[in-house]
Formats: C-alpha cells, sequence, structure tokens
C-alpha cells in the first residue's frame, strides 16, 4: 500500500540525509510503498539549486549501491524529479514562510491531502527552534492530513536535558506525532525477539524467573573512535550505546506479554518493564557498575584512546560500560541482567544471551555435586543473524556421558541482503503512522533516569584509565562483576 506525503528535510545537505535518508526513501520508491504522489522538500543553508540537489540525491543512491541489478535505469532520474532544495536557515523566521509557500505549492501539485512529515536530520539543539516555527509560521497542516515529526538521537545528555528537549517540542507536536528514531529498533534480529518469545510456547513457557538464571546483553566493537573522536568526547559509551540502545533491549528482552501485538500495547509493556528495573543508589551503581578505556594493545600496534585524533590526552570518557541490572517484573521478578558494550574488544558482535537455571537433579551424575551442565540460547544480532541453543545430549558409546552441543540457525548472506535496511523500515513505518518501532518519551525518559545514577556516581571519582588493552574484553572488573554471582560472561572470544 502506497502513502501520500511531503518530507521536509532539515539537513537535507548533511551526513545523515546523504548516506541513510535518500537510499532508504529510493527503496520505498522502487517497491511501491512511494508511487509518485509525494515530493521532498530539503533544506539546509547551502544555495544548491533543484538540478544540483537531483544531482546529490542520484549519486547518494549510486554511492549506496542501489544503482546494480536494476531494470529501468530511469528510476533514479524519476526518483529525483520529486526532490526540491529550500535554501534555509532554521533561525531565520522570513525562510518559514518561503518554506510554507513552497509546501503549499508542491501539496497541491501531487495531491499530498496536508499529509507532512517533517525529518529533523540536524543537531538536536535546532529541534525547538525548528518545531516552534513550524507552528507559528503554520506549516503544520489543519484538516485530515497528517503532521509527524521525526527525530534522532541523542535526546539530550541526562533526564533535565532531555526534558528540556522534549518540551521545546511538545509545544508544537503531541506525543502520538513524534517519531524518535533508535535505528536498534529498525533491525530485524532486535525486531524478532518479540516473535521468539511470545510466537513458541517453548521459549514462552520458559521466559520467568523460575527457568531463567540471568541474561547477557553484548553490544562489543572492535573498532576503536575513528573519526568521531569529536562526538564521542562529548558522549561516551554510555550515552552513545546504553541509554537507548542497550536499555531498548532490556526493555524487550523483560517486559511482560502485551494482549495484542501493536504499538499501545507494546509500549505499555516496554514503559512498565523500565520502570520496574532496580533503581539504584549511587553505592549501589558504583558497585554494579563499570567503565574502562582502552589503552594500546599488548604489542603498541594499536593506540590508546587518549592518543587517537582529536581526543584529549587526559581524557575520562568512557570506551567501555559493563553493568548488572535487575528487574522487578513480575514474571522475572529478581533476574540479573548483565550488560556490555565497548570499543576496541576483541571481536565484533552484537548478542543476547538467554542462560537458563541448572539446578534440576542431574541423575547422570558420577558425585552429587556434579551439576547439568547449563542451557544458553543466544540470539546473533550482528553480523551474524540468528539463533544458537545450547543444550545437552548423550555423546560416545562407553558409559552414559552428557556433552553439551549447539543447534544453530543462521540467516545466509542472500537472506540478510533481503532484509530492508533499518531506516528503510523507520521511514515506512513513520509513513503508515507505525510507532511500534520507535521509543516513546516514557521510554527515553526513564532509561536516562536509571542511567543517571551511574553517571552521578561515576562523576564522584577520577577513573583510573586507560584500563583495558586494544584487543581484549575490557576491563578485568567487568569480568569479576559477574564472578562475584558465581558467573561468567557466555560470549567471551579469544584473541
Ligand atoms: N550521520 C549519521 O549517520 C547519524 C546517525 C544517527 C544520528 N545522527 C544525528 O543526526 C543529526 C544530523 O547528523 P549528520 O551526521 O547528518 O550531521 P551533518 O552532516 O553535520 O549535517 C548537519 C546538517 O544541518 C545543516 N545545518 C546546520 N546548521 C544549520 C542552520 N542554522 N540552518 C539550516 N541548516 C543547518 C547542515 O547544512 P548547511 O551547512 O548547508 O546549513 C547539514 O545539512 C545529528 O543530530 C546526529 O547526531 C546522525
Amino acid at each position: 500500500m502506497n502513502q501520500k506525503a511531503l518530507f521536509i528535510i532539515f539537513g537535507g545537505t548533511g551526513d545523515l540525509a546523504y548516506r541513510k535518508l535518500y537510499p532508504a526513501l529510493f527503496n520505498l520508491y522502487e517497491k511501491g510503498y512511494l508511487k509518485e504522489d509525494f515530493a521532498v522538500i530539503g533544506t539546509a543553508r547551502r544555495p544548491w539549486s533543484n538540478d544540483h540537489y537531483h544531482e546529490v540525491v542520484m549519486s547518494a543512491i549510486e554511492d549506496a549501491g542501489r544503482d546494480s541489478g536494476r531494470t529501468n535505469d530511469d528510476l533514479p532520474r524519476k526518483f529525483a524529479s520529486h526532490f526540491y532544495y529550500q535554501s534555509h536557515n532554521v533561525d531565520d523566521v522570513d525562510h518559514y514562510v518561503a518554506l510554507r509557500k513552497l509546501a503549499d505549492e508542491l501539496d497541491e501539485k501531487y495531491d499530498l491531502q496536508g499529509n507532512r512529515i517533517f525529518y529533523l536530520a540536524m543537531a538536536p539543539r535546532f529541534f525547538g527552534t525548528i518545531a516552534g516555527h513550524l507552528k507559528d509560521q503554520a506549516l503544520l497542516t489543519k484538516g485530515n492530513g497528517f503532521n509527524r515529526l521525526i527525530i534522532e538521537k541523542p535526546f539530550g545528555r541526562d533526564y533535565p536535558s532531555a526534558k528540556e528537549l522534549n518540551d521545546s517540542i511538545s509545544g508544537s507536536f503531541k506525543e502520538e506525532q513524534i517519531f524518535r528514531i533508535d535505528h536498534y529498533l529498525g533491525k530485524e534480529p532486535i525486531q524478532s525477539i518479540a516473535g521468539l518469545r511470545f510466537g513458541n510456547a517453548l521459549f514462552n513457557s520458559l521466559w520467568n524467573k523460575e527457568h531463567i538464571d540471568n541474561i547477557q546483553i553484548t553490544l562489543s566493537e572492535s573498532l576503536g573512535v575513528e573519526e568521531r573522536a569529536g562526538y564521542y568526547e562529548t558522549a561516551g559509551a554510555m550515552r552513545d550505546m546504553v541509554q537507548n540502545h542497550i536499555m531498548q533491549i532490556v526493555s524487550l528482552l523483560t517486559m511482560e506479554r502485551p494482549d495484542v501485538f501493536d504499538s499501545e500495547h507494546l509500549r505499555d509493556k516496554k514503559i512498565e518493564a523500565l520502570e520496574n528495573i532496580q533503581m539504584y543508589t549511587k553505592e549501589e551503581a558504583k558497585k554494579y557498575f563499570i567503565r574502562g578505556q582502552y589503552g594500546a594493545d599488548e604489542a603498541n600496534t594499536q593506540l590508546g584512546y587518549r592518543d587517537e585524533e582529536g581526543t584529549d590526552n587526559q581524557s575520562t570518557v568512557e570506551t567501555f560500560v559493563a553493568g548488572k541490572l535487575i528487574t522487578h517484573n513480575p514474571s522475572l521478578d529478581g533476574v540479573p541482567v548483565y550488560i556490555r558494550t565497548g570499543k576496541r574488544l576483541t571481536k565484533k558482535s552484537t548478542q543476547i544471551n538467554i542462560v537458563f537455571k541448572n539446578d534440576d537433579q542431574n541423575i547422570f551424575a558420577k558425585d552429587a555435586s556434579e551439576k547439568l551442565k547449563t542451557n544458553v540460547l543466544t540470539m546473533h544480532i550482528e553480523p551474524d543473524q540468528g539463533f544458537t541453543l545450547e543444550f545437552n545430549t548423550k555423546t560416545g558409546n562407553q558409559g552414559y556421558n552428557l556433552s553439551p552441543v549447539h543447534l544453530r540457525y543462521r540467516k545466509t548472506a542472500t537472506e540478510k541482503a533481503q532484509i530492508p535496511d533499518a531506516y528503510e523500515g523507520l521511514i515506512r513505518d513513520a509513513l503508515m503512522g507505525n510507532k511500534t518501532n520507535f521509543a516513546h518519551w516514557h521510554e527515553v525518559s526513564q532509561a536516562w533516569k536509571i542511567m543517571d545514577v551511574v553517571r552521578e556516581a561515576w562523576d564522584e571519582e577520577e577513573p583510573a584509565f586507560p584500563n583495558y588493552a586494544s584487543g581484549s574484553m575490557g576491563p578485568e572488573a567487568a569480568m569479576q562483576l559477574l564472578a562475584d554471582d558465581g558467573r561468567k560472561w557466555v560470549f567471551n572470544p579469544r584473541s
């Protein structure tokens, strides 16, 4: 089903628009979600012509590798002809008057029925100004058309700044009109968590405190800060990865089953799940959260974070976080969720490990203390996508010995190539008004409140950085965090 709409992209000359938005919109056009009744206004300060803008859009499609194997070579040009460039400084009120005029003209030309999507592909400090002027200068349509606002992280640096940001847009857009992108929610393996849990009696019946011992979430990167040092110095791993992506994954893994699988029911359960994460005192936060920063590798071939271009040589920014969260959602009450993310770790992998309890009686044991090997369900998010289930089976002919085996399912390269890019799926959802894969304000705010305690606790002490070598799996304390509970990380690759 296609949907008519006018997209107004603020930051139309920027990196996000070029690398993600134009290719994603093109894919939607190619697949028929956008037909001929759509238009895009790109705005930014640069004085581009429409012709130049068309060339940029076509080159973005080509660079994204979307120009090969197509039978209709004219498609990118036809697609680009729907794009209009308007030079615009977001602080200048007069520019909104010109923008409204163009928007109204395009609305009529393409018969868009007042449907508008405002995409703010710009730094969040501009959000309030843009939202305010969109309202004051009557760019929000009245009548049956929709007005939707898409915004990108970061949503603040802590709860107070996130609230301020939210307040600055909520005067113009209601919560149901705001689509906050957390691109992890656009990834298919993350979306399939709900399907795995609630679409299988096997897992649904085991997803509780009686059967799950602990949950582990690892987002490990092998690369360092690369060319993002400027941004990273102001953010760090907690703000970059934990408050948003990891907390969203935590909510999907710990929420109770919604009665119906739709955006409202799912949102309510996710909010409840986050509200049921134990709020720590600062002392608890110091005990249960570990931060780290990478140094050089053992052979001294990789620079430490403080020696990377663009970082402060005394930087106290964390490039690693590990922590223990405790859920008090009824089904999983008391189950620990161990989370971990970091740069320059041994291996790139995003994975979730569900570790089941192993206190069943071991009737095969040679001596009474020998426990059954733990069953583990691993969800591979990236680069592999799929599942591994580890369970015990009889092996060998002599005697009755049990050994763990792995039941594996991995998506093939062809299957992975067919999955739409996260942005394509998310823009399609926004176009259709489906909020299932977007972050609600209450999720964002609750995640900040949980993380703010940790940040405040950390800010009381100067960290002894660097504290892990490039190529390792982070500071020793992150291993000890689980060892203290008699557990260990399931994902523990050797360098
Ligand atoms: N890039 C990504 O992959 C990515 C991923 C996730 C989130 N984000 C977030 O998305 C936002 C945009 O990121 P980006 O990487 O695209 O940044 P960027 O490349 O720096 O683009 C910023 C855009 O804002 C425009 N701009 C700046 N000041 C302006 C003003 N006063 N009036 C009008 N336009 C103005 C710039 O164009 P002119 O200079 O021509 O005005 C440019 O088009 C950021 O908040 C970022 O954190 C980006």
